[in-house]
């Protein structure tokens, strides 16, 4: 058995996305069709149709998703059809150096499934961050499926499947935020207002948030900003100044780059206290190139970290996570800007670069 759904894809570097026709094929033994209710729309999305991931084009975009289980391969034993999962992009391995060496958060070798979707013609496609969810049904492995509580609305439950999740784990998993810390995020989009979330629920005591857009500030004052300043147009001194004039002139403890360019992590890298941390979680593009005085990696001390999908263990951190929310704590409704249709893709592209949105949707 196979389905035929609508999916949206990137064919060619820069091109815009198109909606077609995608073929789901009948899953393999440990993998899961799952249909999609709600895929976010990701900055990683448009890094990928600007070829700045790589270039096995055609890409099956959509990698924020949450669903019901529809159909499983003969081997599944984690998720039941019925169930209501979110979609992970960290389906552990249990083997590899990281798995053994009890860092399953590292895994190098985590599962995808089986078999490729295709288009029509029998183009194979790459699912992105192997899932591909931009789509009415997709195929994963079934360790990419996280169970959790169905009541809650598939569009706020999926965020977590990516963007969220990856700010959230990089204050709280990466940094290691502490309470009574002072914290930095620069960049307020979906990633770093979620940074500014998870420094909250940690505890942190001065929450420095950065942005060169007012309305994104003004979304992570309502997620726990105790500062914000809008950098555009401030020179580099002026940046590491605002940071350091918010933290006691010290710089703060640990300083988030939801960014990922040389110069926010410039930014990132002066604004920090002594023997503080450095988290990277923006995601810069092959042609970047940082430049600086080792002296000053060296004697500013403290590390420097890059975080990928904010170190989370899906399985131990989605269901915890959407408590919070359910009691009230982590209002992850405030990152859904706007609910669109799976054609409006590219139009939600727009909107995020032009900063009107935190998070678009697509609900299907
Ligand atoms: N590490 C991970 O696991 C992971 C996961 C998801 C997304 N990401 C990456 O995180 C980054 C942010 O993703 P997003 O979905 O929040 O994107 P977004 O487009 O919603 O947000 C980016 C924000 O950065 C701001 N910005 C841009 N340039 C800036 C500058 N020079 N100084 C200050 N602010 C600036 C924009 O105004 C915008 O608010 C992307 O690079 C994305 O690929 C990483
Ligand atoms: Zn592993
Ligand atoms: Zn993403």
């Amino acid at each position: 058995m196979s389905w035929t759904v609508n999916g949206v894809i990137a064919r060619a570097k820069g091109a815009p996305v198109e909606l077609v026709q995608v073929v789901v094929p009948d899953p393999g033994a440990h993998d899961v069709v799952v249909n999609v209710q709600a895929c976010g729309v990701c900055h990683t999305d448009l890094h990928y149709r600007e070829g700045g991931i790589n270039d096995a084009f055609p890409f099956l975009l959509g990698h924020e998703a949450a669903g019901v289980v529809s159909t499983v391969g003969s081997a599944v034993t984690h998720v039941a059809v019925g169930d209501f999962v979110i979609l992970n992009w960290r389906a552990v391995c249990g083997e590899c150096r990281a798995c053994k060496r009890a860092e399953p958060w590292y895994c190098f070798a985590t599962h995808n499934a089986s078999q490729k979707m295709t288009l029509a013609d029998g183009t194979e496609l790459s699912p992105a961050l192997g899932i591909g969810a931009f789509a009415e049904k997709t195929l994963v492995h079934e360790g990419q499926c996280t169970k959790v509580d169905p009541t809650v609305d598939p569009a706020v439950a999926g965020l977590l499947g990516c963007g969220v999740m990856a700010g959230l784990g990089a204050a709280m998993n990466t940094g290691a935020v502490r309470r009574g810390e002072t914290v930095a995020v620069i960049g307020c989009g979906g990633v770093g207002s979620a940074a500014v979330a998870g420094a909250k629920l940690a505890g942190a005591s001065t929450i420095v948030a950065l942005d060169l857009d007012d309305r994104k500030l003004a979304w992570a004052k309502g997620l726990g900003a105790t500062h914000v300043v809008n950098t555009s147009g401030l020179s580099h001194d002026e940046v590491v100044g605002a940071i350091r004039e918010a933290t006691n002139g010290f710089g703060a403890d640990v300083v988030i780059d939801a960014v990922g360019r040389p110069e926010t992590y410039k930014q990132a890298f002066y604004g920090r206290d002594l023997a503080g941390r450095v988290v990277l979680v923006g995601v810069p593009t092959p042609d970047m190139v940082l430049d600086l005085p080792l002296l000053e990696v060296f004697g500013r001390g403290g590390s420097l970290k890059s975080s990928w999908y904010g170190d989370c263990l899906p399985e131990r951190d989605f269901p915890y996570l959407i408590d919070l929310f359910r009691q009230g704590r982590l209002p992850l409704e405030t990152f859904v800007s706007e609910r669109i249709a799976i054609g409006d893709v590219e139009a939600a592209f727009a909107k995020m670069q032009s900063g009107d949105v935190l998070r678009s949707v697509v609900v299907f």
